[in-house]
């Protein structure tokens, strides 16, 4: 049985003795993994850790200001970084799911390598954690946040690693969150990953599909609320379909809504929601977002579909 207290006293040790007194930068996006990560690392270190969020354009709505303002009220420095042109810049004309996630982790990591410079440390600190490096080692996709396992040397990118939840799965990672005392917005907060929207954008990324996408995320957030599931979340495709719209024919874009209970994430299963849950949400999602004209529902559990769909 896995001992949150004590796997928390065994890396702080250790944190310690990687960092001794040097500055480190912490990559946080917000989710339970990097704010867990990040929560950590400044008990270990205190004031010696700047946590970074970089605004890459494609976050969820208000998403940025809850990071920075849940950071602050954990006593914890913070800065944000506005990156969004260059992550699109960085995304233009990627339409393959792998290049797109490898695009995103370059961008990523030259960013960070910036951000450390410009602090004068030597270390960043991340919130990857055994899935992650569990994926992406055996090929089934990259993970945003993996360098390492896979033979990449993060020194190329300007800085030595920290990475104290990397042997965790979510389910631990959240008791750590809670022994460390950490709100429950955060400890039970939905999983998101790192190359955020983007990887829910299908094809090519662009400012205009990333605000379809994110008021459809939020519509789909709104209306399950209270449906116990791992994640909920919709998707915007890249092919259109034909629709009717005030007695006119428009081709307009596809939504899909996708929501699953799992326990790690290594295997979902489709959660059967409500009849009128599913409707009101077809229904807000083409009537507010004026481009829709289809909106479906993923029937598929993780083996064969991943849960995200890039
Ligand atoms: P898949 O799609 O592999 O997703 O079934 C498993 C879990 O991982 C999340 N996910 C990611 N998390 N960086 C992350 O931090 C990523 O690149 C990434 N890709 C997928 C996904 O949301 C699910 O919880």
């Amino acid at each position: 049985m896995f001992d949150a207290k004590s796997f928390i006293e065994k890396s702080l040790d250790e944190i310690r003795s990687i960092v001794k007194d040097e500055k480190v930068v912490s990559a946080c996006s917000g989710g339970v993994d990097s704010m867990t990560c990040t929560f950590l690392v400044h008990k270990a270190v205190g004031e010696s850790l700047l946590a970074v969020f970089i605004d890459d354009g494609l976050r969820r709505e208000e998403e940025p200001e809850f990071v920075v303002d849940t950071l602050k009220n954990l006593g914890i420095r913070v800065r944000y970084v506005d990156a969004k042109e260059e992550f699109f810049e960085a995304l233009r004309g990627k339409t393959d799911a792998e290049e797109k996630r490898k695009a995103f982790r370059e961008k990523f990591y030259r960013k960070l390598g910036e951000i450390v410079k410009e602090e004068g440390a030597r270390f960043l600190a991340q919130g990857t954690i055994a899935t992650d490096i569990k994926e992406t080692v055996e090929g089934i996709k990259t993970q945003h946040n993996v360098l390492e396992q896979i033979g990449i040397d993060p020194e190329d990118y300007g800085f030595k690693i920290v990475e104290p939840l990397k042997e965790l799965y979510k389910p631990e990672v959240r008791m750590v969150a809670r022994e460390l005392g950490l709100p429950t917005e955060i400890s039970e907060r939905m999983p998101f990953p790192g190359p955020a929207l983007s990887i829910r954008v299908l094809g090519e990324v662009t400012p205009e599909k990333i605000k379809i996408l994110r008021k459809a995320t939020k519509i789909v957030e709104e209306e399950t609320k209270d449906l116990d599931a791992f994640q909920k979340f919709a998707v915007l495709h890249d092919d259109k379909a034909t629709g009717i719209k005030e007695g006119k024919r428009v081709y307009g874009n596809i939504i899909t809504v996708r929501i699953v209970k799992s326990e790690d994430a290594t295997t979902a299963k489709i959660v059967e929601v409500p009849y009128e849950i599913l409707h009101r949400i077809s229904k807000r999602i083409t009537s507010e977002i004026p481009s829709v004209v289809r909106c479906l529902y993923d029937l598929t559990d993780k083996p064969p579909s991943c849960i995200e769909f890039e």
